[in-house]
């Protein structure tokens, strides 16, 4: 090979050193907002921390830095599995009888992960965070070995300054994160691991805090105004100006008001800037037209931008009325709402966000107006899109506490969420014990406070299952008193509180499974007819006649719009998930779905149909109908003969007994004598072939789009068979994959990470998902046996994806040194330090520079975690540069020597051995140069 001549050599080790003492490249300017979800290693399970003893460990366990085990930069994480985020690993584990039903029968425990990343030099000076929108459960991240963070809380999310910690240049990063699944925060099914995304945040020293722009529209005296506050922070080392310029952007994308305001922040210090944008005659937002504005803030000084954030916002007014119930911009809104968890078929709690739109859409289809997002805090995108597409939201904390560490986590849900016009109320609790008491009114009292002093405009609630009788309560510290489970109570509370607007904040859990039209106790099925309510709740007809006949209560959350894993109700095992759903685990259609539909929607006449008309062997025999409408009269029609008509009514809804004849049976809707809508159900003929349908034609190659695709069995008319339970097999070509498959039987065991699934009653879910920069097309195709194929293809489409952080190699640095004090004569590199001798040799980190002396001799000594696919006898100690002649020994052997005393890069060949290596370099000056250890050390793969 080729070797440059020395002085090019020298040049070249002068820049590499300059680079490393930060005299480099100017630093980047203004803000990048990086993925961190692509290429992080996973290990299930435990790693055990060494057992701490003896004076040598115990010392170095009292230091900062000194994360043990996967928590230590050089740990071997060469056997981990590679995967991306958002990852649960709950929903890839088998279900187990023997695990916790309110889980979903599904082993959790500890899990860690780990990530390698580079900055650049340019990022030396930048605020560096490090983001994660949330972790089930408890979670320890590590950077670099030193503790950075720790969270109790498996919904909120974490924005961690590392800037401390960091290394810049050609040095690798470390994060690891151990999570402990173990430790539960529900009764449901939580997931486990990092189930939403990760991000690198790099901005200016001087910047915009997280979740520090605060601007929520406020109507006085009949003008429409944004109070708007920007908190700046600084880890600068000096007191810093900037200016924050403030746009208001409207649904057109057009900038129609601007603000600007000053401030000086102080070294590691924050400041709030206030200003206030008038706005005239704004689009309203509101449920049917959700006009939604942006605000944008940009920080810059004289010459620079440093920092920018962007938030969703949008002008209504909001009241809650003790009398007449709940106002959207003075107009009386009946809430339609649902409670729901957040795991869907085949992906658990790793959602991405198209599979969120695609629950949120089904919703709006069935007539819903607001969630709940029970009992804890949504995923930040999935408020965006509440936003966009017009949901009224009670926005949840997960923990009724206001100690110290609770409080934070309440704080955090306000600031994030308190700029969204779809967030109407926050809820503090679920059905909690203190409800009742004292206590529970003054832990109440407390949360309020914390909320009014960051949120003024938007009232809060508690859910109460009882105590509302008490003589002090929760309810008595909450603007809105919210009722789970308790209509008998409705009037008599309002008649004692006749000033207290009300609300149910949960109702109804009845019981459905999809597609089937009797309960079996045996085969733990429940009926479509609404016809059992748990013991505590009501039918979803009872529960929202109740309401809706009370203009005081503001609305109804119906629990749940969607299934959920875990809390398998009525029937434990083999029952896996929840039967409350008006929708399946997959979000197809309950019996629940079309009466919500007949109750709720307005602006389109419906119809349904229920039961299919498969009845094959009970010809002649009564078959219950159930028609669900918004019209005002039904009629059925069975094969062209009228069977009857009926007034609809809108909340019992309306029965039939028709006889049952193979056939076209009907259901015709009615308004003012004229057909508005029909519904036609038709006995089928056996499945004989698939059928794939997409929810959307094409998907965004970004590696973040997924879409859901139905998969149902249709006969040789092409009708959808409505009892199939065929077995389907998939295969995907493509740049893409399947990322879950699931069909909503609450009793079905099949795994949700696979590639085949049964149809249940029909139907059956298949998720893909691109890969990011994937180009062509994915083509999915479905096998069953005894059933003609079925293929879809979707194009991928050109998108932006997010930027994100390149994946680094694992790499491992020997970062912690002991350095022996200068001698005249060379030392004997094999020399015994005492274990309890911390003071006589000094600790250092590379680069480690020292200036000339008389005495040219030092040792320099570590020790180093070999990696198994780097104990092969080909791996690299490389060291970036030694300055003066050098010797390495490892474990007592000479493995190399540097004859020349310029500064230079050296490495020596590692011998295979044992895993815990110790290093020693014996370095000595050049006469009245200085020497050293001037560039990172790291063990690297070798060339075979
Ligand atoms: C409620 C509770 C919900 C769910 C539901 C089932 O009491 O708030 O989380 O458990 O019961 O009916």
């Amino acid at each position: 090979m080729l070797r440059p001549p020395p002085l090019l050599r020298w040049l070249a080790t002068c820049l590499l050193i300059s680079l490393f003492l930060g005299a480099g490249p100017a630093r980047a300017a203004g803000r990048e907002r990086l993925s961190l979800d692509a290429g992080w290693l996973f290990h299930r399970g435990e790693v055990d921390m060494p057992v701490v003893r003896g004076h040598g460990m115990s010392y170095q366990n009292g230091k900062t830095n000194n994360g043990w085990g996967a928590a230590a930069a050089d740990f071997d994480d060469s056997a981990w599995r590679r995967l991306d985020l958002p990852h649960d690993w709950a929903v890839e584990n088998p279900f187990d009888r023997n695990e916790n039903a309110s889980q979903g029968y599904r082993a959790r425990g500890i899990g860690w992960y780990r990530r390698y990343l580079q900055l650049p030099e340019t990022d030396r000076g930048r605020h560096i965070e490090l983001q994660f929108d949330a972790i089930a459960t408890h979670s320890t991240v590590w950077v670099n070995g030193i503790v950075v963070d720790r969270n109790w809380s498996g919904y909120n999310g974490r924005s961690i300054d590392i800037t401390p910690y960091v290394r810049y240049g050609t040095d690798p990063n470390t994060i690891a994160v151990r999570v402990d699944a173990d430790a539960q925060e529900g009764w449901w099914y939580e997931g486990a691991g990092i189930y939403r995304h990760s991000w690198l945040v790099k901005r200016d020293a001087l910047h915009i805090a997280t979740d520090g722009l605060h601007a929520n529209p406020v109507k006085q005296g009949g003008r429409w105004s944004i109070p708007v506050e920007v908190t700046l922070q600084s880890s600068a080392k000096v007191p810093r100006d900037g200016v924050v310029d403030v746009v208001l952007i409207d649904p057109a994308g057009q900038e129609v008001a601007k603000g600007s305001a000053r401030a000086r922040v102080g070294a590691l210090d924050v400041a709030v800037t206030r200003m206030k944008l008038d706005v005239r005659e704004p689009k309203l937002w509101s449920v049917t037209q959700p006009n939604v504005y942006r605000v944008r803030a940009v920080l810059r000084d004289a010459a620079n931008e440093l920092d920018r954030t962007e938030v969703q916002t949008g002008f209504r007014t909001i009241r809650f009325d003790a009398d007449r119930g709940f106002f959207l911009n003075d107009e009386a809104v009946k809430l339609q709402g649902v409670c729901i968890h957040q795991d869907h078929a085949g992906v658990g709690v790793a959602l991405p966000e198209s599979i969120w739109e695609f629950r949120l859409r089904r919703l709006k289809e069935m007539g819903t107006n607001a969630i709940r997002f029970a009992h804890n805090a949504p995923a930040a995108e999935v408020l965006d899109m509440a936003d966009r597409m017009g949901f009224l939201v009670m926005d949840e904390n997960r923990h009724f506490n206001p100690s110290p560490d609770y409080m934070q986590q309440l704080t955090w849900l306000v600031r994030r969420d308190r700029n969204h016009p779809s967030v109407i109320l926050w809820s503090i609790f679920n059905e909690e014990p203190l409800q009742s008491t004292e206590s529970g009114y003054e832990m109440s009292r407390r949360m309020v406070k914390e909320i009014k002093r960051l949120d003024a405009t938007r009232p809060v609630t508690g859910a109460m299952h009882g105590g509302l009788t008490t003589d002090l309560n929760a309810a008595d510290a909450v603007d809105v008193v919210g009722l789970n489970y308790q209509p008998w109570l409705y009037d008599d509370y309002h008649k004692k509180h006749p000033k207290r607007p009300m609300t149910s904040t949960e109702d109804t859990s009845a019981y459905m499974t999809r597609g089937e039209y009797a309960s079996d106790s045996k085969a733990q099925i429940m009926g479509s007819y609404d016809d059992e309510p748990s013991s505590w709740g009501n039918t979803h007809r009872d529960a929202w006649k109740a309401i809706a006949q009370r203009p005081f209560i503001a609305g109804s959350f119906v629990w749940t719009g969607i299934d959920y894993r875990g809390e398998p109700t009525p029937y434990e095992w083999p029952s896996a998930s929840s039967f409350f759903g008006a929708m399946d685990l997959a979000g197809f259609a309950k019996g629940a779905f079309w009466i919500h539909q007949a109750q709720w929607v307005k602006d389109r006449p419906v119809v349904k149909l229920q039961p299919h008309w498969n009845w094959a062997g009970r010809e002649g025999q009564n078959i219950r109908v159930m028609v669900t409408s918004n019209a005002q009269r039904v009629r059925v029609v069975l094969n062209g003969k009228d069977i009857g008509e009926q007034a609809v009514d809108p909340y019992e809804m309306n029965f039939f007994q028709v006889p049952y004849a193979p056939g076209r049976i009907e259901a015709v809707a009615l308004r003012d004598g004229k057909e508005v809508a029909r519904d036609v159900v038709e006995t089928t003929g056996p499945a004989v072939r698939l059928v794939l349908t997409p929810d959307r034609q094409a998907l965004a190659d970004d590696g973040l789009d997924a879409v859901p695709i139905t998969v149902s069995a249709v006969d040789a008319q092409g009708r959808p068979v409505p009892l199939a339970q065929n077995k389907v097999s998939f295969t995907l070509e493509g740049q893409g994959a399947i990322i879950g498959v699931g069909n909503g039987d609450p009793n079905s065991h099949e795994a949700d990470k696979a590639s085949e699934r049964s149809l249940f009653n029909g139907l059956a879910q298949v998720i893909v998902q691109s890969r990011r920069g994937g180009h062509g097309a994915l083509k999915l195709r479905a096998i069953s046996e005894g059933l003609q194929d079925a293929e879809v293809e979707l194009p991928l489409s050109a998108a932006t994806a997010p930027p994100q952080v390149p994946t680094a190699e694992p790499t491992t640095p020997l970062l912690s040194w002991r350095v022996s004090p200068a001698t005249a004569t060379r030392p004997d590199p094999n020399v015994k330090l005492a274990e309890n001798d911390m003071n006589s040799w000094g600790w250092d980190e590379p680069p480690m520079r020292r200036e000339a002396d008389v005495k040219p001799f030092r040792l320099y000594r570590s020790s180093v975690n070999v990696r198994a696919d780097r104990n092969d006898g080909h791996a690299q100690l490389a060291f970036g540069a030694i300055a003066g002649k050098a010797e390495v020994w490892v474990d007592g052997v000479k493995l190399g020597e540097k004859t020349s005393a310029e500064p230079a890069p050296f490495s020596v060949t590692l011998p295979q051995g044992g895993v815990r290596r110790e290093v020693t370099v014996l370095v000595e000056a050049a006469p009245g140069q200085p020497t050293g250890l001037w560039a990172r050390i790291v063990l690297e793969r070798g060339a075979r």
